[in-house]
């Protein structure tokens, strides 16, 4: 009795699933066919999705709609300000990969492919999706480059030395890769060639003594933990990386006192008086490793945006955006640059709402295996 009914419960939540899918995708194709009209008319392709969505309780994106689904995921994501550059998304379709060793190897090609030698370029893998009963592997980890040192990293340091990893015991040292292919598998670590990862060293412009702090950064930020979500379809893996904007580093993960909270280690490098608050010994000390971190890439020869180009470029943004029709949901907490906020152009408005349900997307997920 108990077990029929158990069936009868779980049968009806695959039915539902399978409506929320087709809705979802009905939604995707008819957006697809809608902004790029040289695909044709989706009557036929909708007939095509919606009679494997109901043999296999799932369907395959064609290569044209999964590169115009991941850009639009970077198009609708509200708290990113990089957003004018959507459509250059270089969409690598690495959907026949589900192996641990092929993600780990595939996801040091996307760092060599993004990095490229400096000019960095946005790039997002896409792995196999999570089918019907059969979720997909999975990255741990924030980015696929991140540093032992960084207090952020701690649960993935911990993870790594649990499975056997041996470094991390000198400052900037890269976390291996840390791929998982079923809940109920062991994860695989994998070390990052170094020539994979591009990394810059960090000088002040007029302060010689500002390299002897041994700081360095990585150039590739590769966002690895969020789910693409496309029509109803869930890709799991899916590192993402655009450019940095300077105070990413320069405010934030080196001035954090959660992160590497440098700003009493630079204020004393400086000579600036800590005494008091009110001496702004932490608004300076922000200024000057913020001036560090874009005067390093630059000389590195290394792509980096600042914070008052990226404003500007991000109003260019929603004004092309209004020629077009569409919103251009924003989250101004996360937009307005944490230096400076005021003196950027961003600080100075308000923006379309933030809308939760807005699809394609990149989704945050509270462990990488929730909801499977
Ligand atoms: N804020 C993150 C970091 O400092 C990176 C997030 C993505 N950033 C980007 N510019 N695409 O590492």
């Amino acid at each position: 009795m108990l077990f029929q009914r158990q069936r009868a419960v779980s049968g009806r939540h695959r039915a539902s699933a399978l409506a929320t899918r087709l809705d979802a995708a009905d939604t995707f194709i008819r957006q697809f066919t809608g902004e790029n009209p040289e695909s044709g008319d989706p009557e036929r392709r909708l007939r095509e999705v919606r009679a494997a969505v109901e043999a296999h309780g799932t369907y395959e994106h064609t290569p044209e709609e999964l590169a115009f689904g991941a850009r639009v995921a970077w198009r609708n994501a509200a708290r990113c300000i990089g957003r004018l550059y959507w459509r250059s998304l270089m969409v690598r379709d690495l959907r026949h990969l589900r192996h641990p060793d092929d993600i780990a190897e595939q996801s040091v090609e996307h760092l060599r492919l993004a990095g490229n030698g400096g000019r960095i370029r946005p790039v997002i893998s896409v792995f196999a999706p999570d089918r019907p009963g059969r979720p997909a592997a999975r990255l741990l980890g924030e980015q696929l480059v991140r540093y032992a040192d960084d207090p952020r990293s701690a649960q993935r340091l911990a993870l790594a030395r649990e499975l056997g990893w041996k470094g991390g015991k000198e400052d900037f040292d890269v976390l291996p890769l840390l791929v998982q292919a079923a809940p109920e598998r062991s994860p695989e670590y994998y070390e990052l060639p170094e020539d994979a990862v591009l990394q810059v060293p960090l000088t002040h412009p007029h302060h010689p003594g500002f390299a002897r702090l041994g700081l360095r950064w990585y150039a590739v930020p590769a966002v690895s933990d969020m789910t693409l979500e496309i029509g109803g379809i869930s890709y799991p893996a899916a590192p993402f990386n655009g450019w940095y904007m300077g105070t990413e580093i320069g405010s934030r993960n080196l001035g954090d006192t959660d992160r590497y909270d440098l700003l009493p280690t630079v204020a004393a490098l400086f000579a600036l008086d800590t005494s008091s608050d009110r001496s702004l010994w932490r608004d300076r000390a922000l200024v000057e490793l913020n001036l560090a971190v874009l005067h390093s890439f630059e000389e590195a020869g290394v792509t980096m945006a600042d914070h008052h180009t990226e404003s500007a470029r991000f109003l260019t943004h929603i004004e092309r955006e209004q020629r077009h029709g569409r919103p251009v949901p924003t989250d101004w907490s996360w937009i307005v640059p944490p230096l400076s906020g005021s003196a950027t152009p961003v600080f100075h408005r308000t923006y379309d709402p933030v809308d939760e349900t807005l699809r394609p997307a990149f989704l945050h997920r509270a462990d990488p295996w929730s909801g499977c």
